[in-house]
């Protein structure tokens, strides 16, 4: 594999990933294709070389742009999404647009051309697992863990949209033999994550001076992962996985908000109890829990950042370092928060 494309690659993940491929496969040259939205940022991709990291900027949705670029690549690594829920609840057009008619275009473009496509998901299709105090035994055990077998039963006009595009993705394996895999990952963090995004918000709030904000009890679970073991996770899908096939990423990183919110106070020297609670997201997720087992044993994956209070103090450590990069876009990103009583 010599040439990918990487949609969203001057996105969170995706220039994660761009980064992760530039440091660890040199024989392999990208073309990102980004839109720009407010999520993506050229500065993303800086200090990358030139020779072998080339931004396109345009829209996935846009076909000729897409067959033009999809004929002369030999694998499409798709990034590309409105993520944010949120958002996603004011205003889902966007959503339905980029997640669902983006990645038909894609898909029309690689099953055409004959191309590898990867497809990046979320842990999200699958909606909620039952908090665990609330399951009998209160606690014990691990619980119910999300699998491939899992149905998919989205929340937010987010998750749904990322479902459309899964079971397109499914179907043109299955009706058009797209040369295909998927993943579903649990969530992430790590360096270039938006601002808006729950960990680095709190994070830049106390750098700022804001009392950071907890949605509702802080009890609902998430199941973190740290973005580069991401992005080693996708690539190995994408060299060794099974065409049609379905793999969760996750590294056994549940924790609950509440819980998170304490170690970012700990970690920044306040005292733990230093934020305020505000309203709920609606439909706000109960927990997330990923059983990557099928591939850890069938791809021979392991992740690195198991220690997620040292993962959290190198982002806290790289948000101090880089408060150029998100700066400008603080006061906008509160204000947009507060109209909501967030
Ligand atoms: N953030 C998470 O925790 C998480 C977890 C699992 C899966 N995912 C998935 O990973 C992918 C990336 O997520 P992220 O958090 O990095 O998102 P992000 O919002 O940070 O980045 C998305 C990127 O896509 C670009 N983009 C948006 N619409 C586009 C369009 N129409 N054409 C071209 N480019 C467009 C944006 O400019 C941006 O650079 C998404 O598919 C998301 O569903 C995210």
């Amino acid at each position: 594999m010599k040439n990918i494309i990487v949609t969203g690659g001057a996105g969170f993940i995706g220039s994660n990933f761009v980064h992760y491929v530039v440091n660890n496969h040199p024989e392999v040259h990208v073309t990102v294709l980004d839109k720009l939205t407010y999520a993506g940022n050229r500065e993303n991709l800086a200090g990358l070389p030139a020779d072998r990291v080339k931004l396109v900027v345009g829209d996935i949705a846009d076909a000729d742009l897409v067959d033009r670029l999809v004929q002369k690549t030999d694998a499409v690594v798709h990034y590309a999404a409105e993520s944010h829920n949120d958002n996603s609840l004011k205003d889902p057009f966007p959503f339905i647009q980029t997640n669902i008619i983006g990645t038909y275009t894609l898909i029309e473009a690689c099953r055409k051309h004959n191309v590898r496509y990867h497809h990046v998901s979320t842990d999200e299709v699958y909606g909620d697992l039952p908090l665990r105090e609330d399951l009998p035994g209160h606690g014990e055990g691990e619980g119910e863990k999300f699998t491939a077998e899992t149905p998919y039963n989205p929340s937010s006009p987010y998750s749904s949209s990322k479902a459309g595009s899964d079971l397109l993705v499914k179907a043109w394996v299955r009706s058009f033999g797209l040369q295909a895999t998927i993943s579903n990952c649990s969530n992430n963090y790590g360096p270039y994550q938006h601002i808006e995004k729950f960990i680095p918000r709190q994070i830049t709030n106390i750098l700022k001076g804001i009392r950071p904000k907890l949605y509702g009890d802080g009890k609902n679970v998430r199941d973190w992962i740290h973005t580069n073991d991401h992005s080693s996770a996708v690539w190995l899908i994408l060299t060794k996985g099974k065409i049609g096939e379905t793999y969760l990423i996750g590294a056994d990183g549940e924790e609950d908000n509440k819980t998170v919110m304490e170690i970012i106070l700990e970690e920044m020297g306040q005292s733990k109890d230093a934020y305020d609670h505000v309203k709920d997201r609606a439909g706000h997720d109960l927990r997330y829990a990923i059983d990557s087992t099928k591939l850890r044993e069938e791809l021979g994956w392991t992740p690195e950042f198991t220690n997620f209070r040292a993962g959290m103090k190198d982002t806290i450590d790289w948000y101090t370092e880089h408060e150029d990069w998100w700066s400008a876009e603080k006061e906008a990103v509160e204000s947009n928060y507060a109209k909501n009583g967030q």
